[in-house]
């Protein structure tokens, strides 16, 4: 009796078994389709900023920004004091594996930032005059937006420059030492860098309507009146469980920007919630993902949305909100939580084109 036939067969089933095995342990629990593919139906870009994980030997957290992202920046190696951590020396290494890996896998790059208060070290210790804080400021947007001229498709020009009491620009060494002007003066070497790429000014608790977002408004219609090369506005949302704003005044608020003429991304989404979290907490925080992705869509204005981290494994609130945590929607161990869901439902449930 010849039963090489079995044998091959049985062969066959064990390898289609191993696949079917591989493919549900590839794929997000209960669904086919990832954010990334949902994304690209719309035209929008879904990402994360990409921390010092990176380099590290987790092979699931590339595998994860490659299958959920299509768009990502960089949590910190983008920044003044680490591309250039002394005066016109630039480490360029940790910056240029991001954007190769971005280019590699079909990915939009978000640049953040180039002109910030915090994390610029030897810069904000400079005493010098205006035109030497200028030509500081000039060398280093030429040098940073110029290297990846072409390659990146948003950039947050300036980072954070309104104040959140009662005056109208944070107190800035950039301020101080140049002037008001030096937010202008940023978005033009920016422009003059990298023609192509938008430019943002980007800001936290300015997501919905009230006097922070009534500053952000009037300085950026300011810089349209001055016919200053400003593309968008990045909302950072940084939001605190139990605080999040009404989806309508989210809304409203981009409606406004948009009618300048401006673009609107939301740059570093997370929700944090007091640990431990619970169920209840992680399904509204479902609940929150999932209206601010709706608001994103019915907006044409806006077109990336990008959380502050890929997984809660390495996000930044534990170190800076003691007791909090839980913010992202996949959590320590990859898997999608409620914030995932979220986003995919409102993903799926837009059906109109955007395209
Ligand atoms: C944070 C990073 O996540 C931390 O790793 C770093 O130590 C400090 O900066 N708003 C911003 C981001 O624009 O650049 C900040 O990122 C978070 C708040």
């Amino acid at each position: 009796m010849n039963l090489r036939p079995v044998k091959k067969c049985t062969r066959c089933l064990r390898l289609a078994v191993l696949f079917l095995f591989f493919l549900i342990m590839t794929v997000p629990a209960g669904n086919t389709q990832t954010l990334r593919q949902l994304a690209d139906r719309h035209g929008i870009f879904y990402g994360a900023a990409v921390g010092s994980a990176f380099w590290g030997a987790d092979s699931l957290y590339k595998e994860t920004l490659k299958r959920e992202c299509n768009i990502i920046v960089a949590e910190n190696v983008m920044k003044f004091g680490l591309i250039e951590p002394r005066q016109n020396q630039f480490n360029w290494t940790r910056a240029d594996d991001l954007v190769s890996f971005a280019l590699k896998n079909n990915m939009k790059i978000r640049g953040h930032n180039l002109v910030w208060h915090s994390q610029s070290e030897w810069a904000s210790k400079v005493n010098g005059s205006r035109d030497e804080l200028i030509a500081i400021m000039r060398n280093h947007i030429l040098a940073v937006a110029g290297r990846y001229k072409g390659k990146i498709y948003e950039w947050d020009v300036v980072n954070e420059a309104i104040d959140d009491g009662n005056g109208f620009l944070r107190d800035t060494f950039w301020k101080q030492r140049i002037g008001d002007d030096y937010i202008d003066l940023a978005f033009r070497f920016a422009h003059e860098a990298d023609p192509e790429a938008l430019l943002f000014y980007n800001d936290y608790s300015g997501e919905d309507m009230g006097a922070k977002s009534d500053k952000i408004y009037k300085l950026v219609s300011g810089m349209k009146q001055r016919g200053i090369p400003i593309h968008g506005v990045g909302l950072q949302c940084h939001f605190t469980f139990g605080k999040f704003p009404k989806a309508e005044d989210i809304d409203k608020n981009i409606k406004r920007l948009a009618a300048l003429g401006l673009n609107v991304s939301v740059t570093e989404l997370d929700i944090r919630m007091q640990l431990p979290a619970d169920s209840a907490k992680l399904d509204e925080q479902g609940r929150e993902y999932q209206a601010l992705m709706t608001v994103l869509l019915n907006n044409p204005a806006c077109k990336s949305f990008l959380t502050w981290g890929i997984t809660d494994k390495y996000s930044w609130i534990p170190q800076f909100f003691k007791g909090y945590g839980a913010g992202l929607p996949i959590d320590e161990k990859y898997q999608p939580k409620p914030g995932y869901a979220g986003l995919k439902t409102a993903l799926q449930e837009k059906t109109q084109d955007r395209k």
